[in-house]
Formats: structure tokens, sequence, C-alpha cells
């Protein structure tokens, strides 16, 4: 049977940490969903639609790899899919409370649920979206955090252009 994870987060934008953690996690599953979550919340930079457009394009090579927009539930999805592994990066203890939290909930929403966490690299354990959107902003050169497309994606949107 295959062993199918989703791979969700906001990846405003997505960076070379959240391909790390891709790339280990096909390793270990025959297919990997990334749900891209709408978080209307956290006042992105890119639309719901510009990030799942970009992050479609960088990971078109992957064959086991599938890009679609999360508006609702995570847990709902995945019962509609059949899909019972969650795969999520962690970078520093910083991050364990948070995603412990996720784990948990989503585990006890679904019990059959499992969250596999896996390390970052070590060579971008300090990256996060909100750094590359801060150097961005400032005309700083982000092409060791994210890849050229994306890089370009984010002059672009700096300077007020839709990015589909
Ligand atoms: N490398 C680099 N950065 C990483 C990273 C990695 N491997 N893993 C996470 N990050 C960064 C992200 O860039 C992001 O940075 P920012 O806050 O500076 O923008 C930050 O860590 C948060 O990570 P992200 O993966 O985007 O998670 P999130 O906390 O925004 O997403 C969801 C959480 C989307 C997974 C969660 O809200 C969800 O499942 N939502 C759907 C609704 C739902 O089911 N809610 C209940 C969940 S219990």
């Amino acid at each position: 049977m295959n062993k199918v994870a989703v791979y969700p987060g906001t990846f405003d934008p997505i960076t070379y940490g959240h391909l790390d953690i891709l790339e280990m996690g096909c390793k270990i599953f025959d297919e990997i969903v990334i749900c891209i979550a709408e978080r209307a919340e956290k006042n992105t930079l890119f639309t719901l639609e510009e990030r799942v457009s970009t992050v479609s394009y960088i990971v078109k090579d992957f064959d086991n790899v599938s890009v679609e927009p999360l508006t609702g539930l995570l847990v709902k999805r995945m019962e509609m899919g059949g899909i019972k592994f969650i795969l999520r990066g962690l970078r520093a203890v910083s991050d364990f409370d948070y995603e412990l939290q996720m784990a948990l909930t989503n585990s006890e929403l679904d019990s059959e649920i499992v969250t596999v966490f896996l390390p970052g690299k070590h060579e971008h354990l300090f990256l996060s979206s909100s750094i590359v959107r801060e150097v961005a902003i400032h005309g700083g050169d982000v092409s060791k955090f994210v890849p050229e497309y994306v890089k370009h994606k984010i002059e672009l949107k700096l300077r007020g252009k839709t990015c589909l």
C-alpha cells in the first residue's frame, strides 16, 4: 500500500529549508501532498493562489509530490483522502512547543493521524519565511535562502505585481 503524507504549511514563500524537509520526506513516503494553508490571519505577502502556483513550479520535477490549497481543517482533508501521515520539519527547540501542540491537536481530532518530524539541515536551521521577506523588503540578496524563481517572484511582488 502506498504511504502518503501531507506536508502542510503557509509557504510564504517556500524556502530551501522547506525543500530540505520535502526531499527527506520523499525518501520515507511514496507520495506527498503539499497543502498550502490560507492563513488569512497571517497577513501573508503572497495570496493563496500565488503560493500554490509558486510551490507547484518549484516542485514540478518531483514525480511523487502534488500541491493544493487548504482552506479548512487539515484533518478533514486527510480523512477525505484516507491520508494518515503529516510531515513537519523541526528546526530548533523553539519550534517544539508549537509543533507538539499541533501534532497532539490533530491526533485528538483523528486518533489515526501520525505526525512525522524531520530535522532541518543545519545550514538552514535559522531560516524562516519571514526572515526571507524581511531581507528582501530591505533590498538584501535572498539567493542563499530561496530558489531563483522564488527570488524573482518576491521581487515582482514587492514591485506590486501579481505573481500567478
Ligand atoms: N525551513 C524553513 N522555514 C520553516 C521550515 C523549514 N523546514 N519549517 C517551518 N518554517 C517556517 C515557515 O517559513 C514559517 O515562517 P514564518 O512564520 O516566518 O512565516 C514558520 O516556520 C511557520 O511554519 P509553517 O510551516 O508555515 O507553519 P505554519 O505555522 O504557518 O502552518 C499549519 C501551520 C498551516 C500547518 C496549520 O496552521 C494548519 O494545519 N492549518 C490548517 C487548519 C488546521 O487544521 N488547523 C488546526 C491545526 S492543529
